[in-house]
């Protein structure tokens, strides 16, 4: 891949800020992803500032040392909350980050050319903070506000799947007052699905929430286990297939989205019945990443054709990572689209690009280039 040929922004040394952390309950994968990408960007092109996210909502400058942020030891990474808040202005026509403590003077941390949002579920990857950033006029990394919102709700995800004429699994959606109101008329429904079946929150992420219910009798359990993350649910017949991945890379100008080889991921049998949380996080071998996946060149093929129509379906730019499902008779059911998928080095989609020939340097670089050259304004 060719280096960038900047366009837009401060012409020597655009200003990146690196928004992580956040409020949703991926708060600690998100800060392992800034300790990713600030390891790796590349600092003679970009001015970087790191900015976390508290859990209360509150913006503050973040440490540049990604020691910090990894997932080393027994605690997991969290932004601290701070006397010092940071804000995003636009002061004079620039894009201006802010700080302020109470009873001081508001000083300018000079002007950002681009935001990096590496935030994961509700309130970063799903339409809220890309809404912000709109508001101020400010370029960013990765899907818009429409994108993101569905990309993160796995009930309309499936809506606009559908629409666009790819393979959605069975499933159903069910709402709060759905559930308050006729909690036996969702278990009939769910009845007929078959066992097994995933309950899901339908806006999070990272498996949370998420459980695999072989009964009738386990199923309240596992809805109110999901409700705890968001009232809103899906529940999914569950399919028997491999865990097939595609990382979908939006085209330079006109260009068509760009797919990388397909990846499959294997979690371990035993311990993890799915890729769960600790399977996905915390335990160290639970799973294994292979790219290329080893299956068949059409069904290669196929996947990156589908990545790439479920990039465009929900409109989406920058990057988004497409997850499948491969049956024993060859059909390809898509899982799910994330608009702003697990970004470490170790991450899927970066090493599906690794394997595809572009580095994870390179790949922060193209993603950035993306964003300095979209313009603003509706998208
Ligand atoms: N319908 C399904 N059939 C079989 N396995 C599933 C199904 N839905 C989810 N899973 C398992 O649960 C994991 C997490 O579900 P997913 O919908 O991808 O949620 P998340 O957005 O949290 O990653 C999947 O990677 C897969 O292992
Ligand atoms: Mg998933």
């Amino acid at each position: 891949m060719s280096q960038n040929n900047q366009t837009a922004g401060n012409p020597s040394k655009p200003r990146v800020a690196v928004l992580f952390g956040g409020r949703s309950s991926e708060h600690a994968v998100s800060c392992v992803t800034a300790a990713g990408v600030l390891g790796a960007i590349n600092k003679d092109k970009y001015d970087v500032i790191p900015i976390g996210i508290a859990k209360s909502g509150q913006w503050v400058l973040a440490s540049p040392d990604t020691s910090q942020w990894s997932l080393a030891g027994s605690s997991l990474p969290e932004v601290a909350p701070s006397a010092e808040t940071v804000t995003l202005a636009e002061i004079g026509g620039e894009h201006q980050l802010i700080v302020a403590a109470p009873n001081e003077v508001p000083q300018e941390l000079g002007t950002v050319d681009v935001v990096f949002p590496l935030l994961h579920g509700p309130f970063g990857e799903d339409g809220t903070i890309q809404g912000l950033l709109e508001l101020s006029d400010t370029r960013y990394v990765g899907a818009g506000v429409l994108a993101s919102a569905v990309g993160m709700d796995k009930h309309f995800m499936k809506v606009v799947f559908e629409a666009a004429g790819l393979h959605v699994g069975p499933y159903i959606a069910v709402t709060d007052r759905q559930w308050r109101k006729d909690p036996e008329a969702v278990r009939k429904q769910v009845d007929r699905l078959g066992f097994p079946v995933f309950v899901k929150p339908a806006r999070a992420g990272s498996s949370m929430g998420i459980s695999k219910v072989d009964s009738l009798e386990q199923l309240d359990a596992a809805i109110e286990a999901a409700r705890r993350h968001d009232l809103k649910l899906v529940i999914e017949a569950g399919i028997m297939g491999r865990e097939i991945e595609c990382a979908v890379l939006e085209g330079r100008g006109t260009d068509a989205p760009r797919t990388s080889m397909p990846g499959e991921i294997s979690v371990a049998g035993g311990t993890h019945e799915f890729y769960d949380f600790e399977a996905k996080y915390v335990e160290d071998n639970a799973v294994a990443l292979s790219c290329p996946a080893d299956i068949p060149e059409e069904a290669i093929a196929r996947v990156r054709e589908l990545a790439a129509a479920a990039f465009d379906a929900i409109g989406a730019e920058g990057l988004s990572r497409v997850d499948f499902f491969y049956t024993p008779d060859g059909e390809i059911i898509i899982n799910e689209i994330n608009t702003m998928p697990g970004f470490t080095p170790k991450s899927m989609y970066p090493q599906m690009w690794a394997a595809s020939g572009l580095s994870y340097p390179d790949l922060i670089d193209e993603l950035i280039y993306l964003a300095l050259n979209r313009k603003t304004g509706l998208r």
